[in-house]
C-alpha cells in the first residue's frame, strides 16, 4: 500500500486526506446552516455548536495545507479516464470551485469572527492569530462570501458525487475505485 500516488492510483495520503476533508467539509456545510437558522437565538447550544464550526476549521485548514504541500512531495499525477470533452472539463470546473471553497470558506470565517472582535479557538486548546484588527466593513465583506460561497459549493458537491457515481455505474469504470481502493 503506497503512500504516493501512481498512475493507476491515488496513493494512501491523497486517499485519506480526500475522504477525511470530504466527511470535515460536509460537517462544516450541515453545521453552517444550522447555525444560521439558530441565527436569532445565541444561547449555550448555539455558542458550543460555533465552538465546534471554528475547531472542525482549523482542522479544515490544517488538511488543505497538508494537500498542498503534497501536491509538491508527490508529483505523480493520476490517469484520467477518457470522457466527453464537456465533461472533462465540467469536471475541472467543479474540482476549482470545491478548492476555491476549501481555502476561501475558513479564510472568510476567520476573517468574520476577528474583525467582530471574535477570536477562532481550537476546542480550548489554543487560538489562532488576528488577521484582522475590528472592521466593519471587512466584516460585511466575509459576511457575503461566507455567506453566498456554501450556495454553489453545495452545487459543485452535488454535480462532484454526481460525477463519481456515473463513472462507477455507468461508464463502469475505475475513477471511483481509484479514490477508494487507490487502484481500478
Ligand atoms: C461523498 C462525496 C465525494 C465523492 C464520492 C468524491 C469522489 C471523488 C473521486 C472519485 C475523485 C477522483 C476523480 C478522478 O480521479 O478523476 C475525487 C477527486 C477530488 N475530490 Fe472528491 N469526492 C467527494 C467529496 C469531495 C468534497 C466534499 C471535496 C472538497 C470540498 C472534494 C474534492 C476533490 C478534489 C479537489 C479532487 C481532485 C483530487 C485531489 O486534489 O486530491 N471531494 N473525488
Amino acid at each position: 500500500m503506497s503512500l504516493k500516488n501512481s498512475e493507476r492510483g491515488y496513493g494512501l495520503m491523497s486517499r485519506a486526506n480526500h475522504w477525511l476533508t470530504a466527511v470535515v467539509f460536509i460537517a462544516l456545510t450541515i453545521l453552517g446552516m444550522v447555525l444560521e437558522q439558530m441565527g436569532g437565538e445565541r444561547g449555550d447550544s448555539f455558542f458550543q455548536l460555533m465552538g465546534l464550526h471554528k475547531g472542525l476549521a482549523i482542522v479544515l485548514m490544517g488538511l488543505v495545507l497538508l494537500r498542498l504541500v503534497w501536491l509538491f512531495v508527490d508529483r505523480a499525477r493520476v490517469t484520467q479516464e477518457p470522457v466527453a470533452q464537456w465533461q472533462s472539463l465540467l469536471a475541472r470546473v467543479v474540482r476549482l470551485v470545491l478548492w476555491v471553497g476549501l481555502i476561501a470558506m475558513p479564510l472568510s470565517g476567520w476573517l468574520m469572527s476577528n474583525s467582530a472582535g471574535h477570536p477562532v479557538g481550537f476546542f480550548g486548546l489554543f487560538e489562532l492569530p488576528a488577521i484582522t484588527p475590528e472592521s466593519e466593513s471587512v466584516h460585511e465583506l466575509a459576511e457575503v462570501v461566507h455567506g453566498l460561497l456554501p450556495k454553489l459549493l453545495i452545487v459543485a458537491m452535488l454535480l462532484h458525487l454526481v460525477g463519481a457515481l456515473k463513472h462507477h455505474w455507468v461508464d463502469r469504470d475505475g475513477t471511483l475505485s481509484r479514490m477508494i481502493k487507490g487502484t481500478a
